[in-house]
């Protein structure tokens, strides 16, 4: 239920946010230009006359725009003195220097004081008709219990708490427990295994907690949360706690380690804690999160966000590239385990006081009309979703949309991966009864927000099908040729990097600052490198083609081959990962093995093996669609694997192989290209 600002409730009586919130509050004065009413802080910047010139003046006088967009969007305790400090050719990156705030206060108290009724979470839970909802005031309340809990086993500022669950309220909770105590977040995706698990927990050093789920439920089936936590615990001697909630009855084993949290509205160790939790004041440049994401390499890596530049991207992105509006209810159906799940179900929408909507299930449980059957019930306004849900829905027919009433929708978005014309159209024309906008956004773990969307400054643009097309406020896309220099011309494709900095953007990885260069800044120095490979229209729209280096995004889900390639090669001789256009997934595995000499076994046999394994060590997603048996693999004189004929193999380009010159045998690819030929 939506209350008119002013109310009051018992959580802003009890809770800091009385006492404090004044001295966060720093909002510039009202509208003065006639593009005030589309942003308002826009109004004290000199020589911004419409939507254009302000987009202009937010890539050419970076420093005025965001400096009024962060005085005016977020609550700080002490005002920023500096607000930009960035060296791209050093990966040094730092944003309102000396100000200093707390993002927990940022999402929740500023809007329990005006609204505490207001809904914050629509947990739609994956038995289909159980959503819960969650005030603002809710919200706040099981904050400050959990911050209260999570201080009292020793959790301090500076400190790093694993959170492996599913998404619910109390992962939302714990996230903005840990802004609220000072203490950095890494949530872990719980379809990652054991192994994954315990990989991402010892790369933190710092890690002592984890907050986790007895089981999880998606899709009708029941995982095994605590018993994977327990298993990765045998190599994660550091963690001394384990707060375990029950998201079913089913009673697991608890060891000397974990903590019960009962159940989520009923947290009982939770409810012994005060309702009034202190945030602490952070500084602008402190962590907030790591969130670990695949590289070229075969170990992920944490890349590290800070406080309030990406807390203020994150928001800023939220309301402009989905023409979000106050009251709107926001429907993001990514997992909190990814980036899109940390910007989009809970930073951004939160630091709005937007209802958002966490999504547990699946997009076809019961049945394919989930979606959007959770859009009439819950009067969804902004969809988000991924391309490889579109195609999949597509393909069960128009009848399991058309069931249910859309007619609150107003932006339906994309991420993760390129849609396809075939799959924007259907959703534009049957999802979105050809009257909704739909938003092609590209971005990444790295740039914290969506960088290049439709219409971030200008709700009624021209949008062309599949294309990510403009940049948003302060971002300054260039495409790279080979040779490092930048493309000006338009109608043409290169490496996408960009020129200056923004304040969501990592700002390092954790632990490992050299590898933040060398990836992101050194291959063309000054600028910083996405990996993605794009194309600008003649118009100057851009379109994403792809990953340039050795990443996939299977549905969306981005995986290194080497990371893969590490699982597979212990039990072969060798191995080689690419990824295949798939119909569904938009990438499909594809993996190549040599087996070891003298190894007398039944392909099939090994197959299922080397699947299992790497489920096992990753993730269900990332085992292999074609394992390929091959007596070698084509590599250079030198010994290096070409990867990239194998591409052109598996897609069946063989006009594309391109130079073939430096292969040390030619045969290898010929061998292969015949055994993929019999197979099919
Ligand atoms: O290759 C791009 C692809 O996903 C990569 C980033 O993956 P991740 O860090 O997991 O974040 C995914 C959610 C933001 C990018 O380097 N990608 C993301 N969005 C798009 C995309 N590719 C094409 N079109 C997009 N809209």
């Amino acid at each position: 239920m939506w209350l008119p600002c002013g109310c009051t409730s018992k959580y802003v009586a009890s809770s800091f946010a009385r006492r404090t919130l004044a001295s966060y509050l720093h909002v510039s004065g009202r509208s003065r230009c006639n593009v005030a009413a589309f942003m308002p802080e826009a109004a004290g910047l000199e020589g911004v006359s419409g939507r254009a010139a302000l987009r202009e003046l937010s890539v050419s006088n970076s420093e005025s725009f965001w400096a009024a967009v962060a005085r005016h969007r977020l609550c700080w305790s002490t005002p920023f003195h500096t607000v930009q400090d960035c060296d791209l050719s050093r990966g040094k990156i730092k944003w309102f220097e000396g100000g200093k705030l707390n993002v927990s206060v940022n999402c929740l108290d500023r809007h329990v004081h005006t609204c505490p009724e207001r809904v914050a979470l629509i947990w739609e839970r994956d038995e289909r008709g159980s959503e819960m909802k969650y005030t603002y005031g809710e919200l706040l309340e099981m904050t400050c219990r959990l911050g209260n809990l999570l201080r009292r086993h020793g959790v301090k500022r500076g400190d790093c708490v694993t959170i492996y669950m599913p998404t619910c309220p109390l992962a939302v909770a714990s996230m903005l427990a840990c802004a609220r105590i000072g203490a950095a977040h890494n949530v872990v995706f719980a379809g990652f295994s054991a192994d994954a698990l315990a990989e991402r927990i010892r790369d933190g050093e710092m890690l002592l907690l984890i907050i986790t789920v007895n089981q999880g439920v998606r899709g009708g089936k029941v995982t095994e949360l605590k018993k994977t936590v327990d298993t990765a615990m045998q190599s994660c001697p550091t963690v001394k706690q384990v707060f375990v909630a029950m998201r079913t009855d089913n009673p697991v084993t608890m060891t000397a380690r974990d903590i019960a949290m009962e159940e989520v509205r009923e947290q009982k160790e939770m409810l012994k804690e005060d309702v009034v939790c202190e945030p602490a004041v952070m500084n602008s440049e402190d962590v907030l999160f790591l969130l670990y994401t695949s590289g070229s390499t075969g170990k992920p890596k944490g890349l590290v966000h800070t406080q309030a530049g990406y807390l203020l991207y994150a928001a800023l992105t939220h309301r402009y590239v989905f023409s979000y509006h106050d009251g709107d209810v926001f429907g993001c159906v990514a997992d909190i385990g990814w980036i899109t799940g940390h910007s989009y179900v809970v930073y951004g929408p939160l630091a709005n006081g937007a209802t958002t909507v966490l999504f547990e299930s699946t997009p076809i449980y019961p049945d394919p009309g989930r979606y959007w059957d959770m859009v009439e019930r819950l009067k969804i306004n902004q969809f988000y979703g991924a391309p490889t849900a579109i195609r999949l829905l597509l393909k069960y027919g128009d009848q399991w949309v058309n069931k249910y009433d859309r007619s609150t929708l107003k932006t339906l978005g994309s991420v993760g991966e390129p849609i396809n014309t075939e799959a924007w159209e259907w959703y534009h024309r049957v999802v979105g009864d050809g009257r909704c906008p739909v938003v092609d956004t590209w971005w990444q773990t790295e740039t914290g927000g969506i960088c290049i969307a439709p219409r971030p400054s200008d709700p009624d643009a021209e949008i062309v099908p599949g294309m990510a097309m403009r940049p948003f406020f302060g971002i300054n896309p260039v495409l790279m040729d080979t040779e490092g220099e930048v493309l000006t011309s338009n109608n043409t494709s290169g490496a996408l990097c960009m020129a200056q900095p923004w304040p969501g953007m990592a700002r390092t990885i954790h632990n490992n600052h050299q590898r933040f260069i060398d990836t992101y800044f050194q291959p063309y120095p000054g600028y910083f490198f996405t990996g993605d490979g794009a194309y600008r229209s003649e118009e100057g729209y851009y379109q994403i083609t792809g990953r340039l280096d050795d990443v996939i995004n299977v549905s969306g889900h981005r995986i290194g081959t080497a990371e893969i390639e590490d699982v597979v090669c212990p039990a072969v001789a060798e191995s080689a990962v690419v990824g295949y256009t798939h119909s569904i997934k938009g990438q499909g595995v594809y993996a190549f093995v040599v087996l070891k000499k003298g190894i007398d076994v039944q392909e099939a046999d090994l197959s299922r093996q080397l699947n299992g394994m790497v489920s096992e060590k990753i993730a269900k997603y990332a085992s292999p669609d074609f394992i390929q048996f091959a007596k070698r693999l084509p590599k250079t004189r030198s010994g290096k694997i070409m990867r990239r004929v194998l591409r052109k193999v598996v897609e069946s380009d063989l006009e594309g192989l391109g130079d073939l010159s430096t292969l040390d045998d030619p045969a290898a690819v010929q061998e292969i290209i015949q055994a993929i030929t019999c197979r099919k």
